[in-house]
């Protein structure tokens, strides 16, 4: 029996499981997916069963995608680039860790066919997944991100790593083409982003990496006046995708009946 475990805080909410465990039974891998919340203390331990191979597989969600980095014996060029770790395994016989994050939403644009080349994108908030995010809109060729964070600072130490990313004030709007909601400000019913709407001057996308509530306040205002709007449900399937791949050497198939098992769709 294959061992997978996702680690996080809190971990609870985790859809990982029941995903993972959809394509196992549709490939036939005699496998199980648990999900763990354990101590910043505790990590070190964990990730040592991976050599082990006590665990096959690990998931990493927030807030461990950093503290975890430590205890790789080596990592990809995007965890390089990023320094956030969404997906563990043993690699020749090393602990090895990669990020999927960057495909998960690279792949969730290029499902509905959004091309952001030469456009401007800008991104709320600067906490764990904004490299990742920031990794695949470079890649995709946008012309300028501009990244604005309650604390400053926080974006601005960010910006530095990388070129075309510039950070506009906290409140400050500009018509851009691409508005991303990266903050946790939307989890709850009540949470509302300031966001002066009317300023914009015409159809825009909208991108909230939450999936639970699957339609944020910051979507639901950007759809009563008939902007775009993507959820992160997409990202959160094709981070898995990518994930079981590099376990499984098989690329999942993200479809209908997936969704309908999922979410009753
Ligand atoms: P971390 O920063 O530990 O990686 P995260 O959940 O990945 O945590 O990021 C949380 C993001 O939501 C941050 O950008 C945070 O802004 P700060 O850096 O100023 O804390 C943002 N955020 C959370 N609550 C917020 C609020 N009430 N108003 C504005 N931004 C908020």
């Amino acid at each position: 029996m294959k061992k997978h475990i996702i680690i996080g805080k809190p971990i609870n909410h985790s859809l990982s499981p029941k995903l993972h465990e959809f394509w196992f039974k549709k490939h036939n891998i005699n496998a199980e997916y648990i999900k763990l919340e354990p101590n910043e203390n505790e990590l070190e331990n964990i990730l040592n069963k991976i050599k082990t191979n006590e665990i096959f597989g690990m998931n990493v969600t927030v807030p461990f995608k950093q503290s975890v980095l430590k205890f790789l014996d080596d990592k990809s060029d995007i965890v390089k680039q990023t320094n956030s770790v969404n997906t563990i395994y043993n690699k020749n016989g090393i602990i090895f860790g990669d990020n999927t994050d960057v495909y998960g939403f690279k792949q969730s644009l290029i499902k509905h066919r959004i091309n952001l080349k030469e456009k401007t994108v800008m991104i709320l908030g600067a906490g764990g997944v904004v490299p990742s995010l920031v990794c695949a809109l470079l890649d995709m060729k946008v012309n300028k991100i501009f990244i604005s964070n309650r604390t400053e600072e926080k974006a601005k130490s960010l910006s530095e790593n990388y070129p075309n990313v510039e950070v506009i004030q906290w409140g400050k709007l500009e018509n851009f083409d691409m508005y991303i909601n990266a903050t946790s400000l939307g989890l709850k019913d009540t949470d509302k982003i300031e966001f002066n709407y009317k300023k914009l001057n015409e159809k825009k996308i909208f991108y909230d990496i939450i999936y639970n509530p699957l339609k944020t306040n910051f979507l639901k205002e950007a759809e009563k006046l008939n902007h775009l709007i993507l959820n992160g449900r997409d990202m959160f399937l094709y981070q898995g995708q990518k994930a079981f791949n590099l376990w499984h050497n098989i690329m999942p198939k993200v479809d209908d009946e997936l969704l309908r098992y999922l979410y009753n769709d």
